[in-house]
């Protein structure tokens, strides 16, 4: 199928590809700065609210009426807006800050307490990977589907790992220790917005993590969703965005890769959450 793209999806990716010029160019200056010995991380700060901003002033001239969620700035105008962005400007910057060009610009749009759009964009490799809410999951022109991968055996399955100061370490090694002899290999990125992204494209065939919050997730739940995935909390429950536990995979292996996690993790772990408690968010 022929990709259209709505006016709403070109605000996004205009909006996401001129703050991505910005983030391109600082990520040029970290490399240089590497080797001093205060290191980037300033610099890095400063560059991640640039893009915060410049995401922020072209949503806002496009659709004034819509309030924000974004990492740095937080809530804004969204009391009584009819929407909301959901904005992570630099998502992986851990591994911008180190000179690893994997990161992305993430932007997603709840609606009537709905997520409907979303869009990843890797302003390095220049993926954008987009979708729309009843009208499919796409990556750059082409149409994205989840992997059709049945065994847990053929399984590559990305994840985030605690780290300093965040996060359940014991927890996450019990999940670890029983998922990583069933299947054929985990990865761990460090961006959960391309991480999602990439199980919408099958490259990976699911994705697990904790602790997250919305901007990590907003936009890559509806790309995995209108690619043919399923995504909810680790323990099943429906609000994988608002708790910021999420499994996403494709059909076959969300339901199994569940399973194991739940047991690893027992009865009490957090993000079980009962189904239908909440609205999909
Ligand atoms: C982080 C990344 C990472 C995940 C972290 C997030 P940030 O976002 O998505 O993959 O493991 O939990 O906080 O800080 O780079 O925007
Ligand atoms: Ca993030
Ligand atoms: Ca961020």
């Amino acid at each position: 199928m022929a990709a259209i793209r709505s006016a709403l999806i070109n605000v996004m990716v205009r909006s996401a590809q001129k703050a991505g010029r910005l983030l391109v160019r600082d990520f040029g200056e970290v490399e240089q700065l590497q080797v001093s010995r205060k290191g980037p991380a300033d610099f890095v700060s400063t560059a991640d609210h640039k893009a915060e901003q410049a995401l922020k002033a072209e949503l806002r001239k496009a659709r004034p009426q819509f309030g924000f969620l974004m990492e740095e700035s937080g809530a804004s105008g969204s009391e009584t807006a009819e929407a909301r962005w959901i904005v992570d400007p630099l998502d992986g910057t851990t591994n911008f800050l180190h000179g690893i060009p994997h990161f992305a610009l993430s932007i997603g749009l709840e609606q009537g307490g709905e997520l409907v759009a979303g869009v990843v964009y890797n302003p390095i490799t220049d993926e954008l990977f987009w979708g729309e809410k009843g009208q499919g999951a796409f990556f750059n022109d082409r149409r994205l589907r989840v992997s059709g991968r049945r065994n847990l055996a053929e399984a590559l399955v990305a994840t985030g790992v605690p780290f300093l100061g965040h996060g359940d370490p014991e927890g996450f090694k019990a999940e670890l220790a029983a998922l990583m002899p069933r299947i054929a290999g985990i990865r761990r990125f460090g961006a959960a917005s391309l991480d999602l992204a990439y199980v919408a494209a099958g490259r990976f065939d699911a994705f697990w993590e904790r602790d997250l919050s919305p901007w990590d997730v907003a936009a890559g739940i509806v790309l995995v969703r209108e690619a043919g995935g399923f995504v909810s909390e680790i323990g099943g429950g429906h609000a994988p965005m608002m708790s910021g536990s999420i499994l996403a995979a494709n059909a076959h292996l969300h339901l199994p890769i569940g399973k194991v996690l739940r047991d690893a993790a027992g009865a009490g772990a957090s993000g079980a959450g009962s189904p239908g408690r909440h609205s999909g968010l």
